[in-house]
């Protein structure tokens, strides 16, 4: 009898607090971070669309449109450079947060051709005041530093990025909420002119040319931080642009982009003052490179090649083919340590299919010394050696797959060998593309 009571009130107890958790969750934000743990172009877009049907904010914080973000959906492809991705889903409300630096004409330009594929951005679509503005003048200081053979080579896409994060910390620069003060703006102008040594009559030039597109800009101005940490029953997605390794501080300096490309980006870029609840590292199978800097495993051979064409490596910005290697587990170690990742999205797994082998780095051999500790010193990381173990490879197609039991087992054996050199786990396989080519566990 007094075991019947009790079960009964422990059954009642759970039911009450299964309701009072309900109603928590009701109300509840969480947040999620979707980030590059290599050198860009990890497929952070695809796994954005994917985790962004169950988001109501998508929000870029960094970088500019410097980034190239492909999501295919059937016979259509979408790149974006600066607009989030989750655009495409109609309900969603995309933010642009103070970190990220904006050209106006691209973004206008980039919306355009959006709008033309049917996407609408009314009153779903919200820039920071802070953001900073990439003026023409930053673009062709970006061409002449890459062109100058006295300064150091990085391979930029010359899309004024640098520049503008330069101007912007120097306090010269011109940030959106600027554009709808006409007499702040011309203030503003002038000073960044004259620092730069461009001709006077470059303020009225460009003044008159950003005054063409003020009223189109107008209804995108929003305050960010109180939009997301005042959110308190929503979901929000932050997307990350290039990779970690890319990062001005921890990435291989100074063949780097100029934002804060990890999690800590998140909370100057967007004003986000809580903490981020999970937080996604995305890893490609292999590892590539756009651009110039050190790389430890990139293949200069006929394996190389073949990666770089079974994943169709070109840049979704400026085309350039991509430099392809193996997985490097000493760097990734290190990215998913900086970013402070919960789980690994594993993506463009099928494009290692056909090899016989697969290489793995697990460490550097620097001079006499090996070490599995990513060096801070872009020369160390270039005279790195890397140690190898190698797994065997698997030679069917698994672009049709959406179960984790029915990978190759090779490929599940390369998988946990991943996780067991990161420490984290792989809860996200993406097999291909589209949305539908992703398997998760
Ligand atoms: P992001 O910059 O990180 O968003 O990545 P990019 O869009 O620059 O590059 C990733 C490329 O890989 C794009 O062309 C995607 O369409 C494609 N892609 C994404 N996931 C997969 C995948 O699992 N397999 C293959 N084969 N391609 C993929
Ligand atoms: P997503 O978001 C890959 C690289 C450039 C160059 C360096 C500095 O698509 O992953 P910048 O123009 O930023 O001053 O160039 O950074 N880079 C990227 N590489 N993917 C990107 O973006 C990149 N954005 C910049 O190639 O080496
Ligand atoms: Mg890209």
């Amino acid at each position: 009898m007094f075991c019947n009571f009790g079960s009964v009130f422990a059954k009642l107890l759970f039911k009450w607090f299964e309701k009072i958790n309900l109603k928590n969750c009701e109300v509840c934000m969480y947040s999620t971070a979707v980030l590059g743990c290599a050198w860009g172009d990890e497929a952070k877009a695809k796994i954005v669309d994917v985790l962004a049907k169950d988001a109501d904010y998508v929000v870029r914080f960094q970088g500019g449109n410097n980034a190239g973000h492909t999501i295919k959906l059937k016979d259509k492809k979408f790149v974006f450079h600066l607009v989030p991705s989750g655009i495409l889903y109609p309900g969603k409300t995309c933010l642009i947060g103070s970190g990220v630096v904006i050209d106006p004409f691209q973004l206008l330009a980039e919306m355009d051709g959006l709008k033309e594929q049917g996407i609408s951005f009314e009153n779903r679509f919200f820039i920071d005041p802070r953001a900073q503005i990439v003026l023409p003048l930053h673009c062709e200081l970006d061409g002449k530093a890459e062109a100058d053979s006295k300064q150091t080579n990085i391979g930029t896409t010359k899309r004024g990025i640098g520049p503008c994060y330069s101007d912007a910390v120097a306090r010269y620069g011109i940030r959106f909420g600027d554009l709808f003060d006409k007499e702040y703006l011309k203030e503003r102008l002038e000073n960044i002119i004259r620092f730069h040594h461009y001709p006077i009559s470059e303020i009225e030039t460009v003044f008159e040319k950003l005054n063409q597109i003020t009223d189109r800009m107008k209804p995108f101005l929003k305050q960010i931080p109180y939009l997301l940490n005042e959110a308190t029953d929503k979901n929000i997605l932050f997307e990350g642009a290039q990779g970690t390794l890319l990062d001005v501080t921890f990435g291989t300096y100074p063949f780097v982009t100029s934002s804060h490309t990890s999690s800590g980006g998140i909370a100057i870029g967007a004003g986000f003052g809580k903490k981020i609840d999970r937080v996604v590292g995305i890893f490609k199978s292999y590892y590539t490179r756009v651009g110039k800097g050190p790389f430890p495993t990139e293949l200069h051979d006929e394996v190389g090649n073949k990666i770089r064409i079974q994943g169709n490596e070109f840049g979704s910005t400026t085309g350039r083919p991509r430099r392809c290697g193996w997985f490097d587990a000493v760097a990734a170690k290190y990215t998913a340590m900086i970013n402070g990742i919960d789980e690994i999205a594993f993506t463009l797994l099928d494009v290692l299919s056909g090899f016989d082998t697969l290489k793995i780095c697990t460490s550097y051999k620097i001079g006499d010394v090996i070490t599995n500790q990513f060096p801070h010193s872009a020369k160390d990381i270039e005279n790195a050696i890397p140690q190898y173990i190698e797994v065997p490879g698997w030679s069917t197609d698994i672009t049709g797959i959406t179960e984790y039991g029915k990978l190759p087992e090779n490929a599940k054996k390369y998988i946990a060998k991943i996780e067991e050199l990161i420490g984290k786990n792989v809860t996200i396989v993406s097999v291909g593309p589209e949305r539908g080519q992703t398997i998760f566990r």
